[in-house]
């Protein structure tokens, strides 16, 4: 049973408010799949006795933060060589870079080769969890999937979804690309810590028959997830009425064909009326915001207040390559300027505990995932970060001066990226 010391970050279960010992233990022991879960986590003085006692090896982290893996809710793997793009919004930016470079994705062996070169950056960024796409080429799931596999690492993704208004290269066949995402959901979906998303890329680049099969595999296989983009850009909007005219709004066309229930995850979420949230909350379907790539792309800002106001659930995403990094705290610190103007009119800000726990636990709880990762109470699985506050001279400066938790966040979310990352610990 292995034993850490060290200071440590976890969130009550039922509250999501957070709680932080400066002297902690945390025992995990492997359960029968051979996956390590927590089994206790509390202060070092009242559990010490109970589980350090017995001579078992301590690891012992003086000065260190253990904190629970970040979940990344919406990322792209083949966008890893995307980053930095520049484009005048959404649209010429998936045109002019985005489809040309996902077209190289039918080479099996690129394929592996980004899909390597990701999963070391999600880890060395501390993202343990990521609902990712890939490309439209069933061999794009397959490189991730063993990648992740291999590193027994909890995945969600699935093969994009798009059969028309998309270039050769990309674009492919209806009835084919259903077959494919059946194979795939077979093939990976529940396979050790693997999970399977059907994935229409968004509803423009989809044909009402694509979109109807995506429902009805929905509809078959209950505990895959859904992923897609939607509301996340004005031009998009527009097209999107005028190819499905009969449809109240744009996300009332996935949800007409059947793309709308838990475990659906929809990125973005901007530009939303008040019919459009209480659907989302009716349906149980959860948000991934992704404020650096909403910056980047100059497409607007996610609502955090009326999306609370509603009760819809939400949680944190890179969106690389749209998003410009895969560090939690650059996008962490994009949500505390974008829940700024949202909240402008009250004066308030988003907070620190909150914006933490909508990275890790609140993020994992968007994704049907609550009590199984983004936290480290008994039960959960051990995914989890060793988090050095001396990781550079300023941090170091910064943190030692903070005077309670939110203060200690907050200088960590300002001022961190991958260097406060340690060591990222796989369950
Ligand atoms: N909408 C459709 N495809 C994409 C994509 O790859 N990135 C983003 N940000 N939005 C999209
Ligand atoms: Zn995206």
């Amino acid at each position: 049973m292995p034993i850490y010391r060290s200071a440590l970050l976890r969130f009550d279960a039922s509250t999501g408010k957070a709680i932080y010992e400066e002297d902690a233990l945390l025992a995990t022991q492997a359960d029968p799949t051979g996956v390590q879960r927590v089994v206790a986590a509390g202060s070092w003085s009242a559990l010490s006795a109970q589980y350090a006692g017995q001579g078992e090896p301590i690891t012992h982290l003086p000065g260190r933060i253990i904190a629970p893996g970040f979940v990344d809710l919406h990322i792209h793997y083949p966008q890893t060589d995307v980053i930095g793009s520049p484009a005048d919004g959404l649209l010429p930016w998936l045109e002019n870079y985005t489809f040309p470079h996902e077209s190289r994705f039918s080479d099996p062996a690129y394929a592996g080769d980004v899909a390597k070169f990701f999963v070391d950056e999600l880890l060395r960024n501390g993202v343990t969890t990521a609902v990712t796409f890939c490309t439209s080429h069933p061999g794009s799931v397959d490189a991730l999937m063993t990648e992740a596999q291999a590193r027994r690492m909890r995945i969600i993704a699935g093969k994009v979804l798009q059969d028309r208004h998309s270039p050769d290269g990309v674009r492919d066949e209806t009835e084919q690309s259903l077959i494919d995402t059946e194979t795939l959901i077979n093939r990976w979906h529940g396979k050790d810590r693997l999970g399977y998303a059907i994935t229409p890329r968004f509803a423009p680049t989809s044909t009402d028959a694509q979109l109807r099969g995506a429902g009805e595999l929905a509809a078959k296989y209950r505990d895959v997830w859904i992923q897609s983009h939607v509301a996340e850009n004005l031009d998009e909007i527009r097209w999107v009425r005028e190819l499905f005219p009969a449809a109240r709004s744009y996300l009332a066309v996935y949800d007409d064909f059947g793309l709308m229930r838990e475990r659906a995850i929809y990125a973005h979420c901007i530009h939303f009326d008040d019919h459009d949230r209480a659907l989302m909350r009716d349906r149980g379907t959860a948000a991934a915001v992704s404020p650096t790539s909403n910056l980047f792309l100059s497409s607007g800002y996610f609502d955090f207040l009326k999306a609370d106001e509603a009760g819809f659930q939400y949680g944190l995403a890179s969106d690389v390559g749209g998003g410009t990094s895969f560090s939690p705290f650059h996008t962490m610190l994009a949500a505390y300027y974008v829940g700024r103007e949202g909240h402008a009119k009250q004066g308030q800000s988003l907070k620190p505990q909150a914006l933490w726990w909508q990275h890790t636990a609140g993020a994992a709880k968007a994704a049907g995932l609550d009590g199984v990762v983004g936290n480290l109470q008994p039960g959960c699985e051990a995914d989890f970060v060793v988090l050095n506050p001396q990781a550079t001279p300023l941090i170091a400066r910064r943190t030692s001066q903070a005077r309670n938790l939110d203060e200690l966040l907050f200088a960590m979310i300002v001022l961190g990226d991958d260097r406060l990352i340690e060591r990222t610990v796989i369950a």
